[in-house]
């Protein structure tokens, strides 16, 4: 079934620090929206796999960024712990135009958390 997505224009590339990110407070859960070191733009639930941390607080290396708070590691493109972790927290469509982040805003596409 396909699914509605309302593009939302969020603000300039610039608002976030590359390696960094910002949030942005949605109905369903805050977003964190990730600009990589070569200024790609990745949205991920604002919440870790594993004890709900604040992805946003966390460093972005290629396409991936560490938790704060015990360092597992998420792909930003998939949602998806990497290396021996399990767990996957919501990705949401990211594209840039024209300098500007927009996020395609949909229902959270949950990822099962094991163990
Ligand atoms: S809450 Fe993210 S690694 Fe533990």
């Amino acid at each position: 079934m396909d699914q509605i997505i309302t593009w939302t224009d969020i603000g300039p590339l610039t608002d976030i620090p590359r390696q960094g990110a910002r949030t942005v407070e949605h109905p369903a859960g805050r977003i964190a929206v990730f600009r990589t070191i070569d200024d790609q733009v990745f949205a991920l639930r604002d919440a870790c796999p594993h004890k709900q941390g604040p992805l946003s607080e966390g460093i972005v290396h290629g396409q991936a960024v560490t938790c704060p708070l015990h360092n597992w590691v998420i792909d930003l493109v998939s949602g998806q712990a990497t290396g021996p972790d399990e767990g996957c927290t919501g990705t949401i469509p990211a594209r840039l135009e024209d300098g500007r982040v927009v996020l395609g805003l949909v229902p959270w596409r949950e990822g099962a958390a094991h163990g």
